[in-house]
Parts: C-alpha cells; sequence; structure tokens
C-alpha cells in the first residue's frame, strides 16, 4: 500500500512539533491556519509571526540567567538583537519589548535608532554595539550619538585605523570602544582569516599605542564572531579559546575591559530533525569563561552574545502555490510555484541553505519526489535538496488546477528580505550606488548623466516601515 505525505513525515521525525501541527488535512504555523491565510490575502505570501520572536529571546535569556547562577558567575549577561538580520519596523519593535539590546552593523542602522529615539521606544542608556566596517558616514552617525548623550554605546573596532577616524569627531567626554578579534575561517573556506576585525598578533599594541593612554577612550569590550555559527566542534571551542585568552592577556593590562562579546551564530530548526542542546552549549560558554578566568584571576567578564538569525529566523514563512506539474523525463518531476526562489529565499541558492518546507493541504494524499521550480527564467531558481535528505517529497498532484497544492518554506525570517533586496533594501543597509549612464550623442559624441543619485536613508526607512511617506 503506498503512503501518504502524513504517514512519511510521521514516521521519519517527531511530528507534530513546535510550531508545526495538522489539523483537518492542513498545516497550522504556531496555531495560525495557513489555508485560512492563503483563502484572504492569496499566494505568494510572506508571513511574519512576531510572538516567535519574544519566546526565543526568553527562552535564551532564561538559559544564560540559569547558567550564570549554576556556575557561581559574577558577569551579566546582555542579549543584543543583530539588526542587520531583519530591520523591519515591526520587528525591531517587537525586540524591542524583551529588553534587549541592539547591535549596529553601518551607518543607516543609526538613523533607525535615532528614529526609535525619536518616537520613545529606546533611551539614550540602551546599549548600542556598533560592529561592521566604520564608513565616514558611519562614524558621523555614531559621534552624533555620543555628542547627543546616548551613554552605553560601544564602537567595536574592526581595524586599526577606525579609531584615529572617529576620536576627532567626539566633543566631549569618553567613548567606550571594543576590538574585533580576527579569526581563522574553517579548513574548507576559501581563504584563512576573515577580512573582519584585527588580528590577534596585533591587538596589544594596538592597545598600548592607541588606547591605554588616551583619555577621551576607554576600552570595554573584545568580541569575535565564528560565522559558521556556534556548534559544539574543536574548530568552534578553539576559536572561543583564542578570544578567551586574548581577552585575559588584554585584562591583565586594561581595568576598563569589562565584556566579552562572542557575536551570533545561535542555530534555528532548518530541518523536522533538527537537535541542538541549546542548554548544553550555553552552559559551556559561561562554565568556560568562568574557568579561565577564575584561574587566571581576572573578573568575570559580561557575556554579549549578538543573536540575528536565532532572534527571527523561526518568525518567518513563504506559501507559494503549485502553478503547474511537470513530468520532465521518467524520473524528474517539477512543480512550478507562483514565484521564485532566488528572489525570495535567495540563500537558498547562493549558499544551499536550507528551510523547512512542507506542503499547506493534502497531506493525506501519496507522496512523491519532485523538484520544486521558480517562474524565473533562471536556471538555478529550483529547490530540489533538504537538510537531510538528498531529495524532496511532497504530495503528489498531476493537475494543478484541479488539485490545488500549498508548500510553505518556514524559518525564512532572517537574512532574506535584505539579501533579496526586499522593495529596495539593501544587505547591512548599504546603499545602492549612484548610477551613470554614458550614450552616444546624435553627433556620436559620448554624453552622461545621472540617472539615480545614491539610494538615500529615507528610502530605507520608508520600506522598513519607519516611515510614512
Ligand atoms: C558581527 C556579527 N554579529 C552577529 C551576527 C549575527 O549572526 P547570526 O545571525 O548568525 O546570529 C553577524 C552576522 O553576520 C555578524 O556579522
Amino acid at each position: 500500500m503506498k503512503q501518504s505525505y502524513f504517514e512519511l513525515i510521521d514516521q521519519t521525525y517527531y511530528f507534530p512539533q513546535p510550531g508545526f501541527d495538522i489539523e483537518n488535512g492542513n498545516l497550522y504555523f504556531n496555531n495560525v491556519s495557513l489555508k485560512h491565510m492563503i483563502d484572504k490575502y492569496g499566494t505568494p505570501l510572506k508571513i511574519s509571526y512576531l510572538p516567535r520572536i519574544g519566546e526565543q529571546i526568553k527562552r535564551v535569556k532564561n538559559l544564560f540567567s540559569k547558567s550564570i547562577k549554576a556556575n557561581g558567575y559574577k558577569g551579566k549577561y546582555n542579549y543584543c538583537y543583530c539588526t542587520k538580520s531583519s530591520h523591519f519596523s515591526f520587528i525591531i519593535k517587537e525586540v524591542l519589548k524583551y529588553g534587549v539590546s541592539l547591535e549596529t552593523s553601518s551607518s543607516y542602522d543609526l538613523d533607525i535608532i535615532l528614529k526609535l529615539h525619536e518616537e520613545g521606544l529606546i533611551t539614550k542608556n540602551i546599549k548600542l554595539v556598533q560592529n561592521g566596517h566604520k564608513t565616514d558616514g558611519y562614524l558621523q552617525k555614531i559621534a552624533q550619538l555620543h555628542n547627543a548623550g546616548f551613554k552605553n554605546l560601544i564602537v567595536v573596532l574592526d581595524s586599526l585605523h577606525e579609531l584615529d577616524r572617529l576620536l576627532p569627531l567626539i566633543e566631549s567626554g569618553t567613548i567606550q570602544v571594543g576590538i574585533r578579534m580576527a579569526i581563522d575561517e574553517e579548513p574548507q573556506s576559501a581563504y584563512y582569516t576573515s577580512r573582519m576585525g584585527i588580528r590577534p598578533a596585533d591587538v596589544m599594541n594596538f592597545y598600548k599605542e592607541k588606547i591605554a593612554d588616551n583619555p577621551k577612550v576607554k576600552l570595554r569590550m573584545l568580541h569575535y564572531f565564528v560565522d559558521s555559527g556556534i556548534k559544539d566542534t574543536l574548530y568552534y571551542w578553539g576559536l572561543f579559546q583564542k578570544g578567551l585568552n586574548l581577552y585575559v592577556e588584554l585584562k591583565k593590562q586594561c581595568e576598563s575591559l569589562s565584556a566579552f562579546n562572542i557575536g551570533g551564530g545561535l542555530p534555528i530548526r532548518n530541518n523536522l530533525g533538527f537537535e541542538y542542546d541549546y542548554n548544553y552549549i550555553i552552559n559551556e560558554i559561561v562554565r568556560n569563561i568562568k574557568d579561565t578566568c577564575t584561574s587566571e584571576g581576572i573578573d568575570d567578564p559580561d557575556i554579549f552574545t549578538e543573536f540575528g538569525r536565532y532572534t527571527v529566523g523561526e518568525s518567518g514563512a513563504i506559501i507559494f502555490k503549485t502553478l503547474e506539474v511537470k513530468q520532465q523525463n521518467d524520473a524528474e518531476l517539477w512543480y512550478i510555484i507562483d514565484n521564485s526562489l532566488m528572489t525570495t529565499i535567495p540563500d537558498s541558492w547562493s549558499i544551499f541553505e536550507k528551510f523547512i518546507l512542507l506542503p499547506v493541504n493534502n497531506w493525506d494524499k501519496e507522496y512523491s519526489k519532485v523538484n520544486i521550480g521558480g517562474i524565473t527564467c533562471d536556471h538555478s531558481d529550483y529547490y530540489n535538496t533538504e537538510d537531510l535528505n538528498q531529495q524532496v517529497f511532497l504530495p503528489k498532484i498531476k493537475n494543478a488546477d484541479e488539485e490545488p497544492l500549498y508548500m510553505g518554506f518556514f524559518h525564512t525570517g532572517a537574512y532574506q528580505d535584505s539579501i533579496s533586496g526586499y522593495g529596495g533594501l539593501k544587505h547591512c543597509l548599504i546603499p545602492a550606488p549612484k548610477h551613470v549612464v554614458i550614450e552616444r550623442d546624435e553627433n556620436g559624441l559620448l554624453r552622461d548623466y545621472l540617472f539615480k543619485d545614491e539610494q538615500k536613508v529615507e528610502d530605507m526607512l520608508r520600506i522598513l516601515g519607519f516611515l510614512d511617506k
């Protein structure tokens, strides 16, 4: 007897599972009937389910407080939301309900901070970590915030030159800085050392020459970020210890240093079989810092994290309808959907990231191996492998008009909008460059004109929902 799609999932995974359930043969996402959403709004359809964000933040905050207590840890924990993972106004406003700090990565990001302050959603006491490469514009906005009385900025220096460019802009008082330690990439990477941050071998000298005796600046934080994520591997713990050793070395010279920032990288569920022991990992982070600091005789630092994907990833979903079913050879069955995977979940083709894929309806139908294709003309616009599988299964339909099939890609809430350029957004809010057109005039001579100026901050704020018009 042929198995139904439901039986396949039920036998392969623990199902239903948090966030996913079936009622009357239709899929519910966080108790929301997707069929109802489709009937109401049609497809293709993006969904941001905001309550998930608070659940994520609360879980990690609780695990850190539990570990801090269990290990007799003396420092505090600061949950920073990495805004670049999703800058939408409704996301940042939701995140702020849970008492988090913010980590920014570019100049326009700080316009968002000014806007939030203008709307009374943050005060000048909020902790703000400024990460990323510091353009002149970014440095000017940092100085603007400092000069306006934002007390808890921590400017994480990404290179040996940023401090010299920042200090002339600071009108009075002392500015707190951090240093980002450049990490060694994973062995399979195309290069060895990250371009982000300062080489560990240069950090001590830089501190002694530029910070130690400078009354305008105080070193508060050491930061590093392993972009392949926080994993229980030798590679991850090796870098973690390297960061910690540098922290100890610096702390022995620098009284004001009191924060250790391990960046982002906490994973989310990208398949139904996902297993990750958040409790264990967080306890290991706290325990290792505690052990090292105790044996070196230094105070436990405040721990900062900058979780982006973890905070918003699981709040997002995108729903498509199958437009056409095409059997292209004996083995290859295509479901053509009513949009593009390349332009809605760009990580799926650019870095082969996988998301949870589930049908919304037809769970009682027999299943089939399928390829999912977008309607762009690009051959890369397809999805046919899952994280744990070299194939994708969905309910089998023969005719998309007679048997409508809807499907959703889930946990797509982080990075996909900025990378795909949703409405004109850009990754890290780095504006589109000005655009000059060069053409030949009637006499055959070249002439040029400015087609579009550089993208303005107002353009971005409008797309993100911070400005009405
Ligand atoms: C400096 C820094 N911190 C935090 C993050 C967030 O990482 P994730 O979304 O994996 O938590 C990033 C992402 O690129 C980053 O560059």
